[in-house]
């Protein structure tokens, strides 16, 4: 199982519950990635542009991507075509995190270790904008990420394939 979604939309959290849920591994692809690299998110940002941290990242998908495990990617995946043709074409189940741009938006504001917080809020709607149609696009189940935790995991533990 995939989870997609914005930046603070909960797939981190989700999937962590998910995994203890169904006694699967759990893996987040920016840690997977920090610590394959030893260097912050921030760091391969500043060292290697955006364009080099979605290669990487889409080098971790690939690798993971056949795995059972429960993995919880970043929410800019979507916009590298590379990853977005691997999430078009995986068999796994992909869920949707769709938590509201405000609700995000306030768990991430502050968050250094998030690179595009460097941009404004309104920067920051547009970029939520554009990527909305993508998610939607690859999802074969979308959840109201306004929903409790323990609701959202109810629903997805239900309507996974
Ligand atoms: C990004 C989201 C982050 C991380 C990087 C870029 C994005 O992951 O991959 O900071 O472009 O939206 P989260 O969605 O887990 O915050």
């Amino acid at each position: 199982m995939i989870l997609v979604g914005f930046m603070g939309s909960g797939k981190t959290t989700i999937g962590k519950n998910i995994a203890e849920e169904l006694n699967k591994a759990f893996v987040d692809l920016d840690g997977f990635i920090v610590n394959e690299y030893q260097m912050s998110i921030p760091e391969i940002f500043n060292e290697y542009g955006e364009n080099g941290f979605r290669e990487r990242e889409f080098e971790a998908l690939n690798k993971v991507i056949k795995s059972d495990a429960i993995i919880s990617t970043g929410g800019g995946i979507v916009t590298y075509q590379k990853s977005y043709n691997l999430l078009m074409n995986t068999e796994s189940n992909i869920i949707y995190l769709d938590t509201p741009f405000e609700v995000a938006y306030n768990r991430i504001k502050n968050d250094r270790n998030r690179p595009l917080t460097n941009f404004n809020k309104s920067d920051l709607d547009d970029i939520y904008k554009k990527r909305r149609p993508l998610y939607e696009e690859l999802t074969d189940y979308t959840i109201n990420g306004c929903d409790s935790v323990n609701e959202i995991i109810h629903n997805i533990l239900m309507h996974k394939k």
